[in-house]
């Protein structure tokens, strides 16, 4: 089975940060790998952006060096990288004074091209840069700005940097990005709920008994101790991601998967979740940090160790009860949780089902197991529901538990793509239905502040757990006081 390309128009792309970690490991490989299928239409441009002063060969080097290191290139492919090597160009800019942008300027082609300026920095520098593009004639017709999370550290600062970015390029023009949408099985959540019609009649309190989130991560904060300190997992992964999950579990039936269609029915969701305050945040949250301990075999430092501090109140576990609050989710608890260095890295959504409401068969005394829908967003992606059958063969009617199993890694092996190529590419058409808008960004503030100002309130700090553990045991206790587990079968 092959993909199939649909071309994008001629555009000339602009990397902010074009020298740091997240230019080299993603975009570059992205948009390397979006060239070698054939999908650029010529002429495309791409012009890395940073303070230091290299010259463009220097930088084509440096691409290079990134490509062969985290883009999956593989042996054979030298033409192909050449060719991608030849469209990129590269300006020393000061994005917060007035040095290089006419270079930059030079670089670019006219009013008819699709442009897109990335900024791969830290927040703080979206608006200064969306204001010196605007006071530098940069922003064309079909000028776009991508923005990478985290929008802010709260919902004041992300309302101020949206003010910002606002004053210089239309909300239909600011793609802010959250890569878990653009991951493949995140969108075969959809097209699972809304392109078939065997789920939607049981999507509801009646038949679902609780949702799980899980993603779980095992690297620590590796080189971002510093970012990392000053976010948690709470900001790091709830925020967005981890919200964004359970959105698109929880939304109507939008009318279209126009833009804006999906994001008002996802913003529904997120100003129904049930606040977490100081009232019941002992009850409904975990957080945690991780000690010492081993990860994939081998022995790996503390947190505090990591950072080279001696003492942080900054989260690297977080777990959640919320609740829905509207018709279709009324009393479903949502149990979400993630961390780093826990013992598998997998990402997955578990539809906990309600139990048949009789028994007619024999069974031990926990009764008969209810159905599960999980979906594996990441890796092995796939799709697997738990029902019950008659165990085959003679002595009476033994039941088992057992998956329908339909592993999208094995049945479209090497057809799925990287979240940001995909990302990428509908920035260029200009297709913001897998980004977030202003107000959900801002809505998903809400909900995440108010926890960490109960967390400030209760002093507690977070709780150890050992690294290549679950977490903290509270947070097995969370979701087992509720009667529920966390989903075990991984295999
Ligand atoms: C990022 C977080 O947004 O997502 C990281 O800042 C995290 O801390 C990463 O490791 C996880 O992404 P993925 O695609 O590897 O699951």
């Amino acid at each position: 089975m092959t993909s199939r390309i649909i071309k994008v128009e001629p555009f000339d792309l602009v990397v902010f940060g074009g020298t740091g970690d997240l230019a080299y490991r993603k975009l570059f490989p992205a948009l390397f790998h979006r060239d070698a299928d054939e999908q650029f239409t010529e002429p495309t441009r791409i012009v890395g952006v940073s303070r230091r002063p290299l010259d463009s060969e220097e930088f084509r080097a440096s691409v290079k060096d990134a490509l062969w290191k985290f883009g999956g290139v593989k042996d054979g492919a030298e033409p192909v990288v050449e060719r991608f090597l030849q469209r990129i160009d590269y300006a020393a800019v000061d994005a917060t004074g007035d040095n290089g942008w006419d270079k930059l300027k030079a670089l670019l082609d006219g009013d008819d091209k699709v442009r897109a300026f990335y900024l791969a920095t830290g927040p703080d520098l979206f608006g200064p840069i969306a204001k010196k593009l605007a006071a530098n004639g940069l922003v064309t017709a079909k000028a776009r700005i991508i923005v990478e999370k985290p929008i802010g550290k709260d919902a004041a600062s992300a309302a101020a940097i949206n003010d910002e970015l606002g004053s210089v390029f239309a909300e239909n023009r600011i793609f802010r990005i959250d890569h878990y949408l653009g991951k493949e099985t995140v969108q075969n959540l959809m097209a699972l709920r809304f392109a078939n019609a065997l789920f939607e009649p049981l999507w509801n309190a009646a038949h679902i008994d609780h949702v799980q989130i899980t993603v779980a991560e095992t690297l620590g904060v590796e080189g971002r101790g510093a970012y990392y300190d000053g976010a948690g997992a709470l900001r790091d992964m709830m925020q967005n991601h981890m919200l964004q999950l359970l959105c698109l579990v929880a939304i109507e039936p939008p009318r279209s998967l126009d833009a804006d269609a999906l994001r008002d029915e996802k913003l529904k969701v997120l100003k129904s979740l049930e606040p977490i305050t100081a009232a019941n945040a002992a009850a409904v949250t975990v957080r945690g940090q991780y000690r010492a301990g081993m990860a994939e075999g081998k022995s790996v430092p503390s947190y505090l160790d990591d950072l080279g501090k001696e003492a942080s109140d900054t989260e690297t576990f977080v777990a959640l009860k919320i609740g829905v609050a509207n018709w279709r989710w009324a009393g479903v608890p949502f149990f979400l949780r993630t961390g780093k260095r826990l013992p598998q890295r997998f990402s997955e959504i578990v539809v906990g089902f309600r139990r048949v409401p009789h028994a007619i068969f024999e069974s031990n005394s926990d009764g008969i197991p209810a159905n599960r829908l999980v979906i594996r967003v990441q890796p092995d992606e796939g799709i697997k529901l738990w029902l019950m059958i008659k165990e085959p063969g003679a002595g009476g009617m033994r039941l088992k538990h057992v998956p329908l199993d339909m592993s999208f890694a094995k049945a479209f092996a090497g057809l799925s793509i990287d979240a940001y190529e995909r990302l990428l590419m509908d920035v260029v058409r200009g297709n913001a239905t897998l980004f977030m808008r202003r107000d959900e960004v801002e809505a998903a503030w809400r909900f995440i502040d108010p926890i960490r100002e109960a967390w400030a309130q209760i002093r507690e700090p977070p709780r150890p757990y050992a690294a290549g553990s679950w977490g903290p045991a509270a947070s097995i206790a969370l979701i087992e006081r509720d009667g529920r587990t966390w989903n075990e079968e991984f295999e």
